[in-house]
């Protein structure tokens, strides 16, 4: 640690992506040992107290709090991670900027709209830095992709098709609401697969692709009622268990989208299609580490698929890894956020996505969501490409 500058990180929320972040920020020095910037793990913060001392021991903070405004309110934190069921991100946002903190916020950045804008307003107000985890960008073959679109190698955009599928809400019998079930409850998600699984394919959508300028949405509830943890009592279900939308990029391109926790026999089949003039890409997050591409250039009699294995140094974040042909995970997606965003510090640069960045996003899903209460198309109010 000589010689760095060190970012005190107060963690809120410690479940699943408490831990992905918090690997992130011990990868950080050993796989980009040469950032002026390190993370210290200064305190986690969750309610319970046996859990959140739990995990600060298991996972190297030096202290703990079960009370998040206590947590901001300390002198020794530089940065607050926000990992909490999306309900809370707006006050915690918001308190932290006030703060003077830096805020990585999880996504999708709030509920609804109006309660992204405040933290928008927040972030701007205060002028601390900012970003938001939509990790699947900095997954290698998916920052690929993106790089080669910009480079014009597909030619014109014709398509752009992506899927969210998984299968574990299928069951009538499992309740809404709660610690381990918040997903199911509208009041604590603000939607069900749009802003869950979708708000992931259209970040991608947009940041690969440009900006979604309107839509045409369905949604369904298949499961109408369900249990309420806390209460104990059947209430209605306020979430869309699946979403399909087409829409219009700015580009001239159409897109199609699909999520559904219903579809048996995926777990998080998050997959894009791009058709261009010249060429196609696809990528499967079943199969992250591959690049599907077809180029129309290529002389007929060997022209077809390529399956692009993403391990060598030359393609994007695996000049940091091992050598060409070995593979890495899930996890490294967040280690690249972490490096990204202390890198941004060095340089000065915004980290992308930004809260404004994520504001896009959060119009799109509004759209979507509005089109299917209203049946009509909606224009979503995005006018430029996100960063
Ligand atoms: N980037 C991704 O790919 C990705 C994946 C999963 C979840 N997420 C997002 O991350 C966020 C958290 O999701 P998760 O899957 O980690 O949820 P989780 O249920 O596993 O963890 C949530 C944590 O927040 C804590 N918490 C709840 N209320 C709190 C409070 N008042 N004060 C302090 N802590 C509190 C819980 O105790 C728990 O530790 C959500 O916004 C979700 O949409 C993003």
């Amino acid at each position: 640690m000589a010689n760095k500058k060190e970012i005190r990180i107060g963690l809120i929320g410690c479940g699943l992506m408490g831990r992905t972040h918090t690997n992130g920020y011990k990868r950080l020095g050993d796989f980009f040992p040469e950032y002026e910037y390190r993370p210290v793990l200064k305190a986690a913060c969750s309610r319970s107290e046996d859990k959140v001392k739990a995990f600060a021991e298991q996972w190297g903070y030096e202290s703990y709090e079960t009370d998040w405004k206590a947590l901001i309110a300390r002198d020794d934190i530089d940065a607050v991670d926000i990992c909490t069921p999306n309900d809370l991100h707006a006050g915690i946002a918001i308190a932290a900027a006030e703060a003077g903190k830096m805020i990585l916020c999880e996504k999708p950045l709030a509920r609804t709209q109006e309660e992204a804008q405040t933290m928008v307003d927040a972030v701007e107000k205060a002028g601390v830095k900012n970003t938001v985890w939509y990790n699947y960008r900095r997954i290698p073959a998916v920052s690929l992709a993106k790089q080669i679109v910009d480079s014009g190698k597909l030619g014109k955009i014709f398509h752009y098709r992506s899927n969210f599928l998984q299968d574990w809400t299928i069951s009538p019998d499992l309740p809404q609401g709660g610690t381990a079930l918040w997903r199911l409850d509208s009041d604590a998600a603000g939607s069900g697969v749009t802003g869950d699984l979708l708000a992931h394919c259209i970040d991608a959508a947009m940041w690969i692709n440009g900006a979604i300028t309107d839509v045409s949405a369905m949604t369904e509830t298949f499961i109408k009622e369900r249990v309420h943890q806390d209460s104990g009592k059947v209430q209605k279900v306020g979430i869309d268990d699946a979403c399909i939308f087409h829409c219009h990029f700015k580009n001239g391109s159409l897109g199609q989208f699909e999520s559904t926790r219903y579809a048996r026999g995926h777990k998080a089949l998050f997959t894009f299609e791009i058709n261009g003039e010249h060429a196609s890409i696809r990528w499967d997050l079943h199969d992250m580490n591959r690049l599907e591409y077809f180029d129309h250039g290529d002389e007929g009699i060997v022209r077809g698929w390529r399956s692009i294995l993403i391990t060598d140094g030359d393609q994007p974040y695996m000049d940091r890894w091992w050598i060409p042909g070995t593979s890495i995970g899930y996890e490294h997606s967040f280690v690249h956020q972490v490096a990204d965003f202390f890198k941004s510090l060095e340089t000065g640069e915004e980290c992308h996505p930004t809260f404004q960045d994520a504001m896009e996003t959060q119009k799109v899903c509004q759209a979507v969501l509005d089109s299917a209460a209203s049946r009509s198309w909606k224009d979503t109010g995005v006018e430029n490409d996100i960063g």
